[in-house]
């Protein structure tokens, strides 16, 4: 006899529908798995064969065809089991097929028929809205589920229990996912921004950066507290919206990193990927492609400490993602695109040993050694840096003292209300939000400086020796930083501030 059970796959972020077919016919036992089936995939044979005896059912002593249709479709995973299953049941008589009509089944069989957690159930859901299906789900995805509206999402803990709801002999309630009880984040994320002492020019310069999307290198010594602004840079940005919240949970939905408690993440990310990390383990990809840290961070911060140790072609493969907002990846059968727009935050210490230029202790390292450190960081990805901030060492006396400084919370009233401005001043520019992102166009529209400033820039073009790139990232920050102070003008003291920002294209920088 042949059954059909719906189920789906995963390819990239999207859902694509897959049918399980299974026929049980006469023949020699044994099982046969069709449809473009990986390793994990011919694996689930061994997995539904226990599963199904240690739950009392029988295992059919004739031939089985297990076909996953549609065959052009890649399939990868352990999610299979399940629904193999359940049409191996059909069509071997122990289970009515016309239960499975209405249904989507996804999820890992355990050799005790228990079902465990696979990845890219949110983006299964998505596909399913208003669809009118029933989801049924190993217990510990179906929050994650849920919190797509629209979809009717059944939990459950194993294949004898999926078998009496599916008969009507075992309610189970759909699962909900209450937005806004979701919404309320699980104690403090990271650490709050007063608990860095001093550093109120560091401290300015985040505001400013976090306030117009801008990205940030961080210049200075070890243990002034690089590493500690970073980790409190998600502190200082709005919440997500709820649409922000699903594209990014989309992500870790796929990559099967959703928490069971905290099913749609509303914190911002916050990803530091360690300087040994690979370009493909940094942008996404493989063999069948994930999304990378890069998108693990979207809607977040990408924190890459001490970048002159990343590998060239880590760095290099950033280029374009930081300019598009995404990541598109290339395989045989086909082009994925994963979602990466981030704020790239960056640390380096200013020559190797980290002490170049330090009042306080003597740098041990030759120039050649400090020009070849420093080369490492130079070219295409520090032109998509807007602000260079040196962070020097803390006196003492401020490291000690008692005066705190205003809290995350302050600092993100004003990086709400700025926002805001830019959202109304960007609205007929589609796909630009925030300073940060305007283009050449935007930029000679939204920058314009008065006599005064013009004339201060070309100073500082001709002593600091600016590049064209250079100039416009000036008028990019000294916009988010008139807005910052409630001003449509760009003045003089707006640009100054910005012009600070631009450390690395000092020439004192190039020579050491
Ligand atoms: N400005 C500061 N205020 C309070 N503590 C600090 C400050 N700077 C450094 N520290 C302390 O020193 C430790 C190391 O700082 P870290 O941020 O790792 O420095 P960096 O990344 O610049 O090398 C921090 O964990 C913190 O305990
Ligand atoms: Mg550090």
């Amino acid at each position: 006899m042949l059954a059909k059970v719906q189920t789906a796959a995963v390819v990239g972020l999207t859902a694509v529908p897959v049918t399980v077919e299974v026929d049980v016919t006469d023949g020699l036992p044994g099982i046969t798995l069709v449809g473009l089936p990986d390793a994990t995939v011919r694996e689930s044979k061994e997995r539904v064969r226990s599963a199904i005896k240690n739950t009392q059912f029988a295992w059919p002593q004739t031939r089985v065809t297990v076909n996953l249709a549609p065959a052009d479709v890649r399939k990868e995973g352990s999610a299979f089991d399940f629904p193999v299953a359940l049409g191996l049941l059909a069509a071997s008589g122990q289970l009515e097929p016309e239960l499975l009509g209405d249904v989507v089944a996804l999820g890992e069989l355990a050799l005790d028929g228990g079902l465990r957690p696979v990845p890219g159930v949110l983006a299964i859901a998505l596909s399913l809205k208003a669809k009118g299906k029933r989801l049924l789900l190993p217990s510990a995805n179906a929050r994650e589920a849920a919190v797509v509206g629209g979809v009717r999402v059944y939990a459950l803990e194993n294949l004898h229990q999926a078998v009496s709801f599916l008969r009507g002999a075992e309610a189970v309630e759909p699962t909900r996912s209450d937005l806004f009880d979701l919404r309320q984040p699980p104690g403090e994320p990271g650490g709050d921004l007063s608990e860095v002492k001093g550093q109120a020019v560091a401290k300015r310069a985040l505001e400013v950066a976090v306030a117009g999307g801008h990205h940030v290198l961080m210049l200075g010594p070890p243990g002034v507290g690089k590493t500690m602004l970073a980790q409190r840079i998600p502190t200082l940005m709005p919440e997500l919206s709820l649409e922000e919240a699903l594209e990014t949970t989309l992500v870790y939905s796929v990559l099967g990193r959703v928490p069971p408690e905290s099913p749609l993440l509303f914190l911002r990310p916050f990803r530091a990927p360690h300087h040994t990390v690979s370009d493909v383990g940094l942008i996404g990809g493989g063999t069948v492609p994930k999304p990378g840290e890069i998108s693990m961070a979207h809607h977040g911060v990408l924190f890459l400490d001490e970048m002159p140790e990343f590998s060239r072609a880590a760095i290099e493969a950033l280029r374009q993602p930081l300019e598009e907002g995404s990541v598109t990846v290339t395989r045989a059968y086909g082009a994925m695109t994963f979602p990466a727009k981030v704020m790239l935050i960056a640390s380096m210490n200013p020559c190797p040993c980290g002490f170049a230029g330090s009042p306080s202790r003597a740098c041990l390292c030759v120039p050649s050694q400090i020009q070849k450190y420093r080369s490492r960081v130079s070219g295409p990805l520090m032109d998509r840096i807007d602000i260079h901030l040196e962070v020097p060492p803390v006196p003492l006396a401020e490291l000690t003292g008692d005066p705190q400084g205003e809290s995350s919370f302050a600092v993100r009233g004003r990086v709400v209300e700025v926002r805001a401005r830019q959202r109304e001043r960007f609205r007929a520019e589609p796909g630009i939000y925030c300073n940060a992102q305007m283009r050449h166009r935007e930029i000679r529209r939204f920058c314009s400086l008065g006599p005064e400033g013009r004339d201060l820039l070309k100073k500082a073009v001709k002593t600091l020796g600016f590049s064209a790139r250079a100039y416009d990232r000036v008028l990019k920050v000294s916009r988010t930083i008139a807005d910052l102070s409630r001003s449509e003008e760009i003045r003089p003291e707006h640009l100054a501030e910005a012009i600070q920002y631009r450390a690395l294209d000092r020439n004192s920088w190039v020579q050491p």
